[in-house]
């Protein structure tokens, strides 16, 4: 059974860079208080109408795929994790195939959806496709632009100010070497709490898990009459309301995040059949850096063992974890033989985490 290995790694980010001190310029924030609760310092925003999730997601793949050295033509599937598609459908991974131009290959594009676990949830999926010897040659990609989604005025405060845009890639490929593998992978799930990271509009459940559920902050007043064959997914009302914006419960999800986080680190780490001590860098998934440092701390890890970016790009959900590792191996501090946990929690809730021995 062949094993599945990294031979590719790239990310892009958009150019322009958008400061905490730009974002009191729009609603009541600070440099103080963004910094202190997450980290962030600056992040960056596309340009809107000239760059897309797809076409951040084209650069990251085009680095990663010369980094393989390969032809783009001989990527035989596409995995595209994002939570924030250019269309709502069809998904962002035929868009890539189109605007990578390899369209006339035919490949399948399979798109994931589990937010921040997208990435390592898009890991897993591929390990299996090469691992059955179905594909061999996977292009995996994170990519998100949140910057046009996001509510830019105080009452948006405690999502806008954490979210950036940016994409990360890898080529995945079959080897026969072991001690250059994916050595394990592990995903999970709760959807107690969907809503409590969410973006309901648009959507087609029209309040009923509101009502179902009593969920805080929302109610169903919506005028769900009027135009009801076009209005249930989104209306006018609801956009008056305010909430076609991301909502976050941000301690619930901070709560929940640093005690799963050493859970499934731990958990794939057992199954590759190693333990923390074996670790040689920690990249986990970049929500704020406060619950990365927490972990750090709840697992013994010394700061040189784990890695974050999130300071200038802030929190760019299923790309944060490409990003971070693509930087984290240009600056060198993942080598070849390491030993690499890569570990995500997020909106569903969804988390997983993997454990690869890096080859390149
Ligand atoms: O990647 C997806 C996973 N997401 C996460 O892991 C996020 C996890 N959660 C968090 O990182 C934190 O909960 C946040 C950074 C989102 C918020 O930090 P917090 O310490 O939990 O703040 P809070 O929401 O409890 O709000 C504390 C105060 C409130 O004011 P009052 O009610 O105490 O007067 C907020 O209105 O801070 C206020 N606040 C802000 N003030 C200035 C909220 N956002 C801001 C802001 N600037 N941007």
């Amino acid at each position: 059974m062949p094993f599945t290995t990294i031979t590719g790694i790239g990310h892009y980010v958009p150019k322009n860079v958008v400061t905490n001190q730009d974002l009191t310029e729009v609603m009541e924030t600070s440099d103080e208080w963004i910094r202190e609760r997450t980290g962030i310092e600056e992040r960056r925003y596309i340009d809107r109408g000239k760059e897309t999730t797809t076409s951040l997601a084209v650069e990251a793949s085009l680095r990663a795929i010369a980094d393989a050295g390969i032809d783009k033509e001989d990527i035989d599937f596409i995995v595209f994790a994002t939570l924030s598609p250019d269309y709502y459908f069809p998904g962002a991974g035929v868009l890539l195939q189109r605007e990578l131009g390899i369209a006339k290959t035919e490949i399948a594009a399979l798109d994931i959806r589990a937010q921040c676990s997208g990435f390592l949830y898009g890991l897993s999926t591929a390990d299996q496709f090469i691992k059955s010897g179905m594909y061999k040659r996977i292009l995996l990609v994170g990519a998100e632009v949140h910057s046009v989604g996001l509510d830019f005025t105080t009452r948006g405060r405690n999502v806008s100010v954490i979210f950036g845009d940016g994409a990360g890639a890898v080529v995945l490929e079959a080897t026969e070497d072991k001690d250059i593998s994916v050595l394990s992978t592990t995903m999970h799930s709760d959807g107690t709490y969907a809503e409590k990271l969410s973006y309901m509009y648009p959507g087609a459940h029209g309040g009923y898990f509101i009502e179902k559920y009593g969920i805080e902050g929302f109610d169903v007043d919506y005028n769900l009459e009027e135009n009801s064959y076009g209005g249930v997914f989104w209306n006018q009302d609801m956009l008056d309301k305010g909430r076609v914006f991301p909502h976050m419960e941000g301690q619930a999800v901070f709560k929940m995040a640093v005690r799963k986080f050493p859970e499934v680190i731990m958990e794939a780490l057992k199954m590759a059949g190693l333990g923390i001590e074996d670790l040689d860098m920690l990249i986990p998934h970049q929500a704020n850096l406060r619950i990365n440092q927490f972990v750090a701390h709840t697992m013994g890890l010394s700061e040189d063992k784990v890695y974050n970016n999130i300071m200038r790009y802030g929190n760019t959900t299923a790309a944060s974890i490409p990003l971070a590792l693509s930087e984290a191996r240009d600056e060198g501090r993942v080598k070849k033989g390491d030993v690499v946990t890569l570990a995500a929690f997020g909106a569903g809730f969804t988390w997983a985490a993997a454990v690869l021995k890096w080859g390149k």
